[in-house]
């Protein structure tokens, strides 16, 4: 059986996993920064790579020893090489490279995108290709079409802010705290939607992306009005958002043609009534939907090995050159349009 060593530290998460070709996530660890970008109210690099510096040895280490195993156990090393924080990336890259030089092992360096992307199919065995995905973090917000492992075509994408930003910015104006998201689902559920009118930017256009720069300055302007509650306002932005996702999605779902399933993924998945809006969005074009748990849809290393692995069944002898640059920027779907827009990430 196949075994890969994953690592991940293009964000805040610095994360090790081992996991192999049956599906099995053999050993994970993940050391959050929460408690070190908190007083900043969001990620600050260079405290970010300093930090991975500092832990990720260990991390791999002790990731091997929860599994009882040696490097020399390992059939490959899987590092995200982009895009990401750059000081953060390299930190795992060049890891991840020393490891694949000193244990004489293949080096595979994984499209932080691509784990997101294929994540699905480590939680979900009967999940097949081709899918549509609504891939929404901290940094991206984009639909794409998963042909297969390595073969993407991105439908959409943000003209702006990337969905979880706009929940963090949201969290941000209302005194949540960091990380925002699931600060403010947690507020959302115990406040009216309907008691706070939000603008749903781009809903119903002909263009195909998104867009939530405008909906977090009316969050701004609601909050600094001074007549609702932060659990209103919470649960305004969240319905509004979500809207806005659905709508967004199911233009991509008659554009796809034929797909096996919606799929989410990314950290925002984790949120649940993102998930049920596409459970019934799925449902009304007679489509299963499915998201990985919680814990896959936000950064992880499983998802960077069973990227590597997804990989090595396309093609057994597959590795990338051990001078592979970093990417802090690295679209899925080079081959997609460029979308208006100042803010345009991938
Ligand atoms: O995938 P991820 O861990 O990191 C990136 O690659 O960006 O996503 C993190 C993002 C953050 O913006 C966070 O606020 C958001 O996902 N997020 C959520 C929830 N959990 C995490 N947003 C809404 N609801 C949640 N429950
Ligand atoms: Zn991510």
């Amino acid at each position: 059986m196949t075994l890969v060593l994953g690592i991940e530290s293009s964000c805040d998460e610095t994360a090790a996993a081992l996991v192999s070709g049956d599906r099995t996530i053999v050993a994970q660890r993940i050391a959050s920064q929460d408690d070190a970008h908190r007083p900043y109210g969001g990620v600050v690099p260079e405290i970010a790579a300093r930090a991975h510096a500092e832990r990720l040895a260990p991390l791999i280490e002790a990731t091997l020893a929860d599994a009882g195993c040696s490097l020399a156990d390992v059939d490959a090393i899987a590092a995200t090489a982009g895009p990401g924080l750059i000081g953060g990336v390299m930190v795992g890259l060049v890891t991840g490279k020393a490891l694949a030089m000193a244990g004489g092992k293949p080096l595979l360096a994984i499209n932080h995108l691509e784990g997101h992307a294929l994540s699905p199919r480590l939680a979900n065995p009967a999940l097949e290709f081709p899918y549509l995905l609504l891939l929404v973090s901290g940094g991206h917000c984009q639909i794409l079409l998963v042909e297969g492992a390595g073969r993407y075509r991105r439908l959409a994408t943000t003209i702006d802010d990337a969905l979880g930003e706009a929940f963090d910015k949201t969290a941000k104006i209302l005194g949540l705290g960091y990380p925002g998201g699931p600060a403010v689902e947690r507020l959302a559920a115990t406040g009216d939607a309907k008691s706070v009118r939000l603008p749903r930017p781009l809903m119903g256009s002909a263009e195909p992306h998104f867009s939530f720069a405008g909906l977090k300055s009316a969050v701004l302007r609601a909050h600094q009005a001074g007549v609702h509650t932060p659990a209103d306002i919470a649960a305004a932005f969240q319905q509004a958002a979500i809207d806005c996702v659905i709508d967004r999605t199911a233009r991509a779902l008659a554009a796809a043609g034929p797909v096996s399933a919606l799929v989410c993924a990314g950290g925002v998945a984790a949120n649940r009534a993102v998930r049920t809006a596409l459970e019934s969005l799925a449902a009304a074009h007679g489509l299963g939907f499915t998201a990985p748990p919680g814990a896959l849809c936000t950064d992880n290393a499983a998802m960077i090995a069973w990227a590597g692995l997804e990989r090595l069944a396309v093609s057994p002898t597959d590795a990338d050159p051990l001078d592979f640059a970093a990417r802090p920027r690295w679209p899925l779907d080079p081959a997609a349009e460029p979308a208006r827009g100042a803010g345009v990430k991938a």
